[in-house]
């Protein structure tokens, strides 16, 4: 049985209409002057060919090939493209696993493969259960056009905020006792805002869950090149792979969203993936990513510098030795100021713990404290409240977007704060404690006065 959304099953997406299949006769038979003098000719395609500007720049074997690149429309995408894209995802998984190309759908962006994968589902009022802190984008891309809730899975700061099997099975119940269906899990690997990598038991756990409950997973895996430092990077395919779990009903259920955004710095290009072992899922997502297609001058591009295996090797690697470096330089800077971070080992940022400078363990506090930080302190963070997080006083904070010099500055703005709020919240303690044993003082001497008044006037 599929447990796919109405509209990924549905034919009102219209490829039937003569107006699409009169196309496809034309890609089968298409006229030619002389290598087909017999076949159709092209009268259904608005297409304008008359004064295509000759831009110089994409070119194969010294022709320029800017016309065919401006007139190509086929979602489907450039198979060279795609062979490189799916060559690149093996490389960033130690080359562990191979991706089919067929199997991969081309989105604007991780944004519109996850709301692409949405719509092919779940129906609006189901539920995606989600690991906190989450990507506060999720709120806008899984739940605002599809109609499909979001329900937290509590991860809290007393384990690293690891995924365990009770938080799942309680966001479950919690699910259903809002009456909403639950399709399916998701999360990020490595995590936003986390900045970890899920270990080898959350994966299994999550691979049991969705078994047991025939339900979806997807695994967001956009930051799986940003991986710097131990414990390695484990795909889900892996871990379906290692428990030969291919080709089985749990594999056809689990999607891979990936994009080049962080990995390769190229967020304005706007290209992203789905990855789903459900050929189903891969034609309904093929269909809906008419609405949001990679130009083919940028994949075009693409395929030329991902070709380059010289260069994604020695890019993968320097990417990761910058981020560490960049990263270390964070973490030590603010523990010089006293502010530790959660342990992380991938992505752009670092989860910060700045409870210790709230002035109550509440969310009012740590808004407060954002804002001293934002409009006072001149830096944009991340309030752990709007991940979702349930503990107050968690922040993140990224550090790969800017120069080492302004990192740097950024890192004494944070150790100048956090020196004078810790003195006040020290100051106003004492000056409370003073207050309160002055109160006790007169306190006392109301009392005293009150039973012995007579005996001390009459001495
Ligand atoms: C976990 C996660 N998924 C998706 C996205 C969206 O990325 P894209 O720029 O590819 O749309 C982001 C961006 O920050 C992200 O962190």
């Amino acid at each position: 049985m599929k447990m796919l959304a109405k509209k990924a099953m549905c034919n009102s997406h219209g490829q039937d209409s003569s107006y699409f299949l009169g196309w496809e006769e034309y890609e089968k038979n298409p006229y030619d002057q002389t290598k087909n003098p017999n076949g159709i000719i092209q009268m259904g395609l608005a297409e304008n060919q008359l004064s295509n500007p000759d831009a110089a720049s994409f070119k194969r074997e010294g022709e320029s090939i800017f016309r065919e690149l401006a007139l190509f429309q086929d979602y489907h995408g450039l198979p060279a493209f795609k062979n490189a894209l799916v060559d690149f995802m093996s490389e960033i998984r130690g080359n562990k696993v191979t991706f089919n190309p067929n199997n991969l759908v081309l989105t604007a962006g991780a944004t519109s493969a996850n709301e692409t994968l949405m719509f092919c589902l779940a129906e609006p009022g189901d539920a995606f259960l989600l690991p906190t802190p989450y990507y506060p984008g999720f709120d806008r891309d899984l739940k605002w056009r599809t109609g499909v809730e979001i329900v937290p899975i509590h991860c809290t700061s007393s384990n690293g905020f690891e995924i365990t099997e009770s938080a799942l099975e309680e966001a479950y119940k919690q699910a259903h006792k809002l009456d909403l269906r639950v399709k399916g899990v998701l999360v990020t690997n490595p995590s936003n805002p986390l900045g970890t990598t899920l270990t080898l038991k959350e994966l299994n756990l999550l691979v049991d869950f969705i078994q047991a409950k025939r339900i979806h997973l997807i695994s967001d895996e956009i930051y799986s090149g940003t991986v710097f430092d131990s414990p390695s990077f484990i795909s889900i395919m892996e871990v379906l792979k290692n428990r030969n779990l291919m080709n089985t009903e749990v594999w056809e259920r689990i999607h891979i969203v990936y994009s080049l955004s962080k990995d390769l710095g190229l967020p304005g290009f706007r290209v992203g993936a789905i990855y789903s072992n459900d050929d189903m899922v891969v034609s309904a997502a093929t269909k809906m990513s008419s609405f949001g297609l990679v130009s083919s001058q940028t994949q075009y591009l693409l395929s030329a510098m991902l070709s380059d295996k010289e260069f994604t090797q020695t890019y993968i690697s320097e990417n990761q030795k910058r981020l560490k470096q960049r990263h270390d330089m964070m973490v030590s800077g603010l523990l010089e100021a006293g502010i530790s971070c959660l342990k992380s080992n991938a992505s752009l940022f670092c989860w910060v713990d700045m409870r210790h400078l709230l002035s109550s363990n509440t969310f009012e506090a740590e808004m407060e404290l954002w804002k001293d930080i934002v409009y006072n302190v001149g830096l944009n963070i991340s309030p752990g409240s709007s991940c979702h997080c349930t503990e107050p006083g968690w922040f993140r904070v990224c550090f790969a977007n800017m120069s080492e010099e302004t990192l740097n500055l950024a890192i004494q703005r944070i150790k100048s704060f956090a020196e004078a709020t810790i003195k006040t919240l020290i100051d106003n303690k004492s000056q409370q404690q003073s207050n309160k044993n002055s109160k006790r003082k007169s306190f006392t001497k109301w009392v005293f006065r009150l039973s012995f008044g007579r005996e001390t006037s009459e001495r």
